[in-house]
């Protein structure tokens, strides 16, 4: 199922954004339609039923995004819950007569779908509560850059997608999962491209130099990095090391490793290297201290130090945790870029 953005006008003409996921296209045998499956109680519905308009926003699959979707679907006045909305709304200059304004467009969106209600009636399923809402699609509005790529039948935007929502604060993402192989600290990938290297090293260099890059990067010759632009950056943001190998037959093998930033990639390095000094170093003074017959306390050393081993690794570990989704933003930009 989708998560859209409803964008509806209340009693006041102040706009409301909610998510819906129940929102599908609807067979009518006239122009476009779709089907808008929600309770007659939410604010959605009864604007949507006072003002027979509404306007569906198809927004990106962005993290921080998702995390303000949340919010909007809290059962709060609209003032106190857009207050809290990170969504740009822009006016719609679309005549709908009668002196009443169509809905606010949320500017983030890909596509926003611009809807007059047909029908309702009430869902056929367990909840009495639920309407069903049979909508036509007066205006559909595209961002340009992905209008060119609908026309040009290449590249598709990242919408979320659920697959189910129980209550209005709990849903499940449906994420693809990125299969890598090798030391999990710094995993590695590959991906086979049907394009030859120059081509696809052209597309990093077009696509990191877009205004709206989510990413950052550099290309030097067959290396590609990425990382998170600065502002989003932590301590346990991900880094995306590429190199483009021509295979010689128009295509192009990419081998990618995902590790932390490559500053803290060395302090990591240093840290389990100055302990293993010390255990060395502690090991030997040991060994000589049980020679001379003294107590070799200096032993407790290598102990000590598979434990710190283990703790920066375990570090390490926490810190993949907590970049989950910095590497799946880089992960989709790759994937967009590759067009995979
Ligand atoms: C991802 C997601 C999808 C949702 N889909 C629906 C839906 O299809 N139908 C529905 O009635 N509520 C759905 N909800 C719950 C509504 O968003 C929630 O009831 C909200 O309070 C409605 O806001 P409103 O009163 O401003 O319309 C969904 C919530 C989330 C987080």
């Amino acid at each position: 199922m989708p998560i859209v953005l409803a964008s509806t006008r209340g009693p006041d003409g102040a706009t409301n954004l909610a998510p819906y996921s129940l929102c599908f296209p609807h067979v009518t045998g006239e122009g476009h339609a779709m089907v808008l499956v929600m309770k007659s109680t939410s604010k959605t519905a009864q604007n949507l039923i006072r003002t027979g308009l509404v306007t569906i926003n198809f927004i990106p699959d962005e993290v921080a995004l998702l995390e303000n979707v949340k919010l909007l679907s809290r059962t709060v006045p609209t003032a106190e819950k857009m207050a809290q909305s990170v969504f740009t709304l822009v006016p719609s200059d679309r005549d709908v007569g009668d002196g009443a304004r169509a809905p606010d467009l949320v500017a983030e969106s890909i596509q926003v779908f611009e809807c007059r209600l047909l029908s309702s009636e009430a869902d056929t399923g367990d909840d009495e509560d639920e309407l069903r809402f049979i909508l036509a699609v007066e205006r559909i509005r595209m961002q340009p850059r992905w209008h060119a790529a609908l026309e040009a039948g290449r590249g598709c935007p990242r919408l979320p997608v659920d697959y189910g929502f129980k209550k209005a604060s709990d849903s499940w993402l449906s994420r693809p999962r990125v299969a890598v192989s090798g030391p999990r600290l710094r995993p590695r990938f590959e991906i086979t491209v049907q394009r030859p290297p120059e081509d696809v090293a052209e597309a990093f260099t077009e696509a990191l130099e877009r205004a709206d890059a989510p990413v950052v990067g550099a290309r030097l010759g067959e290396h590609v990095q990425l990382s998170l632009p600065e502002d989003r950056r932590t301590t346990w943001s991900p880094h995306l090391d590429l190199r483009l190998e021509d295979l010689g037959d128009g295509g192009t093998r990419i081998r990618g490793r995902i590790g932390p930033h490559p500053h803290i990639w060395t302090l990591f390095t240093a840290l389990h290297l100055a302990v293993a000094f010390t255990a060395i170093g502690g090991l030997m003074w040991g060994l000589s201290q049980m020679m001379a017959n003294e107590s070799a306390w200096a032993l407790w050393s290598v102990p000590i130090a598979l434990f710190l081993h283990a703790f920066i690794a375990g570090a390490a570990f926490i810190g993949q945790g907590l970049g989950a989704d910095q590497t799946y933003q880089l992960r989709t930009f790759l994937d967009d870029v590759l067009e995979v």
